[in-house]
C-alpha cells in the first residue's frame, strides 16, 4: 500500500487550518530557512535517588523550514529528551526552546508526535484515534471527522477507519500514529524513533512512502525532527544530523549536512562514505585509530561501577562476535562486517563494547582484533571459555561487586535489591534492570555466581571456591 501522495494537500491544508480557530499556530505558512525551532543552551536534568541526573548539556540547535533534521545517537544519549523539550512536553532545567521566535511555555503549538510504541487508544477506532488530535485542539465533530478522513486517505489506511488497533499489524498500527500526527498539520513533524518497533521489510516500506510525500512536496508539514539510533536510517532521510554524544551527558558531538540527491540511493559509494563519515562520528572514534567503546573505556585499575556500565550484550551475543572475528582471522572491519551480515553497525556496537570492555578485542588501523585472550576465548571449549570469561568478566566493577558480596561464608544469599539500591545511586531503574541483567547472565555463564530469580537472590555458584582479588 502506498501513501497517496497526489491528493491536494494544499488545499486541505487550508481548509483545516480554517476549522482550527482555537489553535495558537500563526497561519501563515512559514517559508524554506525560516526557523521554526531553536533552543538556546538547553540543559536538562532529571531527578534521581542519588540527586540529579545530567542528561543533556549546553544544547544549541535550530530546525528550518524545508528541512529534516535526525537527531542520531547511542541508546541513552538523551534523544528522546531532546525531543520532548522541543516539543514542550518536558521542560528544560535551563536554557530556552522557542518556536517561530517565541519561548515555549508549555507544549509546542506547532508541533506534533509520532512515537516509536505507536500510542493508540485501544478502545477507540482508527478515525477515533486519529481526530483526538484535532478534539484536543477544539476542533468541531463535523470538520474533525472530514480532516481525519483525509489524514488516513494519504497515509494509505483508507478502509480501515472503523478497524481497532488490534486488528491491526504494526505497519498499519504506525500509519495511525502518522495520521494522528499530520491530521493537525503542524509545522514541524517529530518522530521519535518510529520505524523501530517494526519489523524490517514493514519499516523500509513505510520510510520510503514518507520520504515520496516529502520529496513530492505535499508534506503536510513544513519541517522534521527524526530521533534515530540507526546511522543509514539518518543519512537515507535527513538533510542534517545532528550527533548526540553520550557520556557524561548529552552534548551536539558534530553535525552533518546530508547533500545526497533525494531519492537516495543506499547502494551507492557516496551514500557508504556518509555513513561511514556519521558512524566515525558517533563512535568517538577519531580517524582511522579507534572503535566503539574504547572512547569511553576507562583504565583498569579506576574502574568503578559508577564508570563503566555494562553493555546490553548477552555472553551468546559477545561470543557469537568474538567467533566471527576469529573465523576472519582474528581481525576484521566492523563495517564491512555488519554489512556481509546485513546489519546495521548500531545493531553491533553493545557486543563490541563488551569485547572491549572484556579485553578480548583491540585497536589496529581501522580494524577490530582479538587479543590474545579474546582468541583463546573464541577458540576454547565451553569449560575453557568459561574460565577465561570469568576471569575477564571480575575486571568488570558489577560482576566483581556481586562475586565479592557472597564471598565469606559458604551458602551466603545476597538480595537483588541490595544490589539495586546500590545502583540506583547512579543509575535510573530502567538502566539499574539492564545493569543487572547483563551482570547476571555474564556471572551466571562464568559460574562465579548463579541467581534465583523467584526470591530475587544471587548465591555462590559452588564451583567459585577462591576470592575474586
Ligand atoms: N523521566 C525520566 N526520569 C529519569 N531519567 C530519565 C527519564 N527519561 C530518561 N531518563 C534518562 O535520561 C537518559 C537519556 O534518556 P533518553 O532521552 O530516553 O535517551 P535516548 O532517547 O537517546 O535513548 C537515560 O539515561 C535515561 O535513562
Ligand atoms: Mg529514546
Amino acid at each position: 500500500m502506498r501513501f497517496k501522495a497526489l491528493r491536494g494537500l494544499r488545499a486541505t491544508r487550508t481548509a483545516t487550518r480554517a476549522a482550527l480557530p482555537a489553535s495558537p499556530t500563526p497561519a501563515s505558512r512559514p517559508a524554506d530557512g525560516e526557523v521554526l525551532l531553536e533552543s538556546v543552551g538547553l540543559t536538562k536534568a532529571y531527578a534521581g535517588a542519588d540527586g540529579e541526573l545530567p542528561v543533556l548539556s549546553g544544547i544549541d540547535l535550530k530546525v528550518r523550514a524545508g528541512e529534516i533534521v535526525a537527531l542520531l545517537g547511542k541508546s541513552g544519549s538523551g534523544k528522546s529528551t531532546l525531543l520532548r523539550c522541543l516539543a514542550g512536553l518536558i521542560p528544560p532545567s535551563s536554557g530556552t526552546v522557542s518556536y517561530r521566535g517565541t519561548p515555549l511555555t508549555g507544549a509546542n503549538p506547532g508541533t506534533a508526535m509520532v512515537f516509536q510504541t505507536f500510542a493508540l487508544l485501544p478502545w477507540l477506532t482508527v478515525r477515533q484515534n486519529v481526530e483526538l488530535g484535532l478534539e484536543a485542539r477544539g476542533v468541531r465533530p463535523r470538520e474533525r471527522a472530514e480532516a481525519a478522513v483525509r489524514a488516513i486517505d494519504l497515509i494509505g489506511l483508507d478502509g480501515f477507519e472503523s478497524a481497532y488497533p488490534k486488528e491491526l499489524s504494526g505497519g498499519m498500527r504506525q500509519r495511525v500514529g502518522f495520521a494522528r500526527a499530520l491530521v493537525v498539520e503542524p509545522d514541524v513533524l517529530m518522530m521519535d524513533e518510529p520505524f523501530s518497533a517494526l519489523d524490517v521489510l514493514t519499516a523500509e516500506n513505510l520510510r520510503g512512502e514518507l520520504m515520496e510525500l516529502w520529496d513530492s512536496g505535499q508534506f503536510p508539514t513544513r519541517a522534521v525532527v527524526l530521533v534515530t539510533h540507526n546511522i543509514e536510517e539518518a543519512v537515507l532521510m535527513a538533510d542534517r544530523i545532528v550527533v548526540l554524544g553520550a557520556r557524561p551527558y548529552g552534548t551536539i558531538r558534530e553535525t552533518v549536512e546530508i547533500t545526497l540527491d533525494r531519492p537516495r540511493d543506499r547502494d551507492s559509494a557516496a551514500f557508504d562514505e556518509l555513513v561511514d563519515h556519521v558512524y566515525r562520528i558517533m563512535t568517538g572514534r577519531p580517524k582511522e585509530t579507534r572503535l566503539p567503546g574504547r572512547s569511553d573505556t576507562v583504565q583498569l585499575d579506576k574502574r568503578t561501577v559508577a564508570n563503566t556500565p555494562l553493555p546490553t550484550a548477552t555472553v551468546d551475543g559477545l561470543s557469537g562476535l568474538a567467533e566471527m572475528i576469529a573465523r576472519r582471522g582474528g581481525r576484521c572491519d566492523l563495517a564491512d562486517l555488519t554489512d556481509e551480515l546485513g546489519l546495521d553497525i548500531d545493531d553491533m556496537l553493545p557486543q563490541v563494547d563488551a569485547l572491549d570492555l572484556l579485553g578480548f578485542t583491540e585497536i589496529s588501523g581501522d580494524d577490530l582484533l582479538l587479543t590474545d585472550t579474546g582468541t583463546a576465548f573464541a577458540d576454547a571449549d565451553v569449560q575453557q571459555s568459561k574460565t577465561i570469561f570469568a576471569r575477564a568478566a571480575l575486571d568488570v566493577p558489577l560482576v566483581k561487586l556481586i562475586t565479592n558480596s557472597l564471598r565469606g561464608r559458604p551458602g551466603t544469599l545476597v538480595r537483588a535489591g541490595f544490589f539495586r539500591d546500590l545502583l540506583a545511586h547512579h543509575y535510573t531503574s530502567e538502566q539499574v534492570d539492564q545493569q543487572l541483567e547483563t551482570a547476571t547472565d555474564w556471572g551466571r555463564y562464568a559460574e562465579l555466581f548463579s541467581y534465583d530469580a523467584a526470591p530475587q537472590e544471587y548465591r555462590l555458584d559452588e564451583s567459585a571456591a577462591s576470592p575474586a582479588h
